[in-house]
């Protein structure tokens, strides 16, 4: 096999670099694998071994020589040039335009810089026409019709001296040796064409022989001329081929080419010919001009596009993290968890929508733990730390009947804070959308009633510090799977609370539920969170919202309805219609809580502790001691105490479903 190989390689080295040596006096390239053969400007010798003059470039110049000069004059200043023979095989490839042609030479020397391209096939140039110090003989492969030039048509051929202008010239073909007729050849075919050139020393005559590859020498010369070559030909001869293409981008192709002196130019080897590529077919350097630059352009926008996703990728999970957070390290969610746990905070994740934000549903990816993610927008960075603190610290409040606060992260501008997920959602649902929702019966109630209860006597009195809820109210009491109450958004009321300006009083909680100091000292106390369990009691036993806007004047405030029904000893009446059962003595107990608990004066309301002792029936409820004036009502309290009846009864649309803030000037 290798063998083999040597044997193949060994030959083709053999008969292509075939230079000529001093003394010998023949060449032959039988293809140009490995040849030396010297190519400049656009000229290329293909890696199948041919030689490709203008490799498809356009208005370029390409050569391609023998290496070495060679001696044709018979003495250095004799008066007589050898008789030699040169022959050659070429195909031109057409295009859409008309291909320019080529040419054959023996010239001084290597040098063409001052040759022009295109007509002039890079060996001659318009001001050196004619002149005789050009010293360049050459046979003109002429595809294009340049009457400027004296062309007589678009295909010929012909013997040019020091000029472009053709000392004899005629069309392509050739004479079939048999029937002596005239066969017209296409020079730009693309097919392969043999020509000769003989030159005979005393006769100087120069024919010119042209036929298709395959057909032998034909007899009779295509062009025959008298022309004395010795005042051409230097004593340093050099030997090539020329070509430029126009605006065409046609294409030159040498194939094989031999030379002999004093003897006809020694036969090619056809066999062993390059196969010309394919008519039609995309260039090699095509390769390099459209898919090179294409690869180029498409690894460019790949890179492109690569960076720019990572960049948004970036983006899309960034986060806003600093220094002091630290320490919250183990309380932190990535944002990256929360957006993919929510998948990408999609509307159909979406549980509702409070007064500070959007509660998405979400699955945290590793621990398959059901979250709610509530996503508040908060610009400000004031008060974050301090807030952050307390949001840990919150997270540190464990009570069965309180949402479990995971965690939190943060982004520019957004706070996400992780709860616990609660199968059953919010209460308010269950009270107001019956449609949606089953009515709860008494039992449960009463047992959320109670539940919610223990839950804020855990964030009065029974954790390290006190906590206020500041928010009670049915939408911010969840219901687990087995319908335990569980008090949500504790503490996030805070937050709107920072860096306010102190000489206002800024109120932050739900309208109904606020109780009406808060509007005079602004000042929460767990006895403001009794005051909204008051109203938060009678709203789950009569089914109604804290301000009904529907009663038309006449008592907008629960609160009020209920005193008024206490006061005429029909309290009872009160209770949901929807319910069709209840218990009678829980009834009462409950209603007298609930007005004992949204007492307008503050010290007159229980603490929560003696609000779970009532409850249990461990104490019995003191009757309400509310102003005998029967003129008395919760609404004019809240007025006097500088609420805005206006904005109390007919809060924006949003605010009967989540928290509104009444901000009031201090006094
Ligand atoms: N942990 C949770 N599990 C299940 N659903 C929840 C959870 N937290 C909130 N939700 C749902 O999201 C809704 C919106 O809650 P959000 O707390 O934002 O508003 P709100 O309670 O109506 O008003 P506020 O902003 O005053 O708390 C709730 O009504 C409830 O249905
Ligand atoms: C090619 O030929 C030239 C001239 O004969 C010579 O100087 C050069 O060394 C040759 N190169 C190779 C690679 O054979
Ligand atoms: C050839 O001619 C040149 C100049 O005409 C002259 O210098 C040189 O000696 C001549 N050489 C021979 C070999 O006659
Ligand atoms: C021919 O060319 C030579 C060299 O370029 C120049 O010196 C000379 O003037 C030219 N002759 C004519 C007639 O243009
Ligand atoms: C061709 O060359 C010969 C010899 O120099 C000359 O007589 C003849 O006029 C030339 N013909 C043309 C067309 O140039
Ligand atoms: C020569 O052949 C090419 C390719 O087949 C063709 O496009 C062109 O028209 C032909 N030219 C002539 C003069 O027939
Ligand atoms: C040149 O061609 C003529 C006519 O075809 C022929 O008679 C002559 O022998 C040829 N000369 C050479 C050197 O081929
Ligand atoms: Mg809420």
């Amino acid at each position: 096999m290798s063998v083999l190989l040597l044997n193949l390689l060994f030959n083709t080295v053999v008969l292509n670099l075939a230079v000529l040596a001093a003394g010998e006096d023949e060449f032959v390239f039988s293809g140009f694998k490995g040849a030396n053969i010297t190519v400049d400007g656009v000229a290329t010798v293909t890696r199948n071994g041919l030689v490709d003059l203008s490799s498809g470039q356009e208005t370029l110049k390409g050569h391609a020589f023998y290496p070495a000069p060679l001696r044709l004059r018979e003495s250095p200043n004799g008066t007589t040039i050898k008789s030699f023979s040169v022959s050659f095989v070429f195909a031109i490839y057409p295009n859409y335009r008309p291909s320019q042609g080529m040419a054959f030479f023996i010239a001084k020397s290597m040098d063409f810089s001052s040759a022009l391209p295109t007509q002039w096939f890079g060996i001659f140039n318009s001001v050196n026409q004619g002149n005789s110090s050009n010293h360049i003989f050459a046979i003109e492969l002429d595809t294009v019709n340049n009457r400027d030039l004296h062309d007589i048509d678009a295909n010929h051929v012909g013997i040019n001296i020091n000029s472009v202008i053709s000392n004899k010239s005629n069309t392509a073909g050739f004479y079939d040796d048999k029937t002596a007729f005239f066969n017209t050849l296409n020079l730009t075919s693309g097919k392969g064409l043999q020509l000769w050139i003989d030159y005979e020393r005393e006769s100087t005559r120069i024919n010119v022989t042209i036929s298709p590859v395959g057909v032998a020498k034909p007899a009779r010369a295509l062009i025959s001329g008298i022309y004395d070559l010795s005042t051409v030909i230097t004593e340093d001869a050099y030997l090539g081929f020329g070509s430029s293409a126009g605006r065409d981008g046609s294409r030159h192709y040498i194939l094989g080419w031999s030379f002999g002196i004093n003897r006809p130019a020694p036969a090619i080897d056809m066999k062993k010919l390059p196969r010309l590529p394919r008519l039609g077919s995309k260039p090699r350097s095509k390769v390099r001009e459209i898919v090179l630059p294409l690869a180029t352009t498409t690894f460019v926008l790949a890179v492109g596009i690569t960076i720019f996703l990572l960049v948004r990728r970036h983006q899309r999970y960034a986060e806003l993290r600093e220094d002091w957070e630290v320490e919250f390290g183990p309380h932190r969610f990535p944002y990256k968890d929360l957006y993919y746990a929510t998948q990408g905070f999609k509307n159909k994740n979406l549980l509702g929508v409070g007064g500070f934000g959007r509660v998405y549903k979400g699955v945290l990816p590793k621990s398959k733990l059901d979250i709610a993610v509530k996503r508040v927008s908060h610009e400000s960075k004031q008060g974050m730390k301090e807030f952050i603190a307390e949001v840990v610290s919150i997270g540190r409040l464990q009570h069965r009947n309180l949402v479990q606060l995971l965690g939190y992260c943060r982004r520019r501008g957004q706070l996400f804070l992780v709860y616990e997920y609660m199968p059953n959602g919010s209460l308010d649902k269950y009270l107001y959308h019956g449609d949606l929702r089953p009515t709860l019966n008494w039992a449960q109630r009463f047992k959320i009633i109670r539940g919610v209860a223990s839950g804020l006597l855990y964030l009065h009195e029974e954790w390290e510090q006190i906590v206020i809820h500041r928010d009670v109210k049915a939408s911010n009491v969840l219901l687990d799977a087995e319908m335990n109450a569980r008090l949500g958004d504790f503490g996030l009321a805070r937050l709107y609370d920072h860096g306010m300006d102190p000489q206002s009083t800024h109120v932050v909680g739900t309208i109904g539920y606020l109780a009406p100091e808060l509007a005079r000292t602004g000042k929460v106390t767990p006895l403001t969170d009794v005051f909204a369990f008051g109203v938060f009691i009678l709203e789950v036993i009569c089914g109604q919202r804290p301000i009904n806007q529907d009663t038309q004047g006449k008592h907008p405030m629960l609160v009020d309805w209920v005193l008024e029904h206490w006061r005429n000893g029909s309290l009872v009446d009160t209770v949901d219609t929807k319910l069709r059962e209840y218990d009678v003595n829980e009834a009462y107990l409950a209603l007298k809580l609930g007005l004992l608990c949204s007492h307008p004066f503050m010290d007159a309301r229980p603490t929560m502790r003696q609000v779970i002792q009532y409850l249990d029936g461990d104490c019995a409820t003191p009757e309400p001691s509310l102003p005998v004036d029967t003129n008395f009502e919760m609404l004019a309290a809240m007025q006097n105490e500088g609420f805005d009846p206006y904005v109390m009864l007919y809060p924006s649309s949003t605010a009967s479903h989540g928290a509104a803030s009444i901000v009031s000037s201090g006094r």
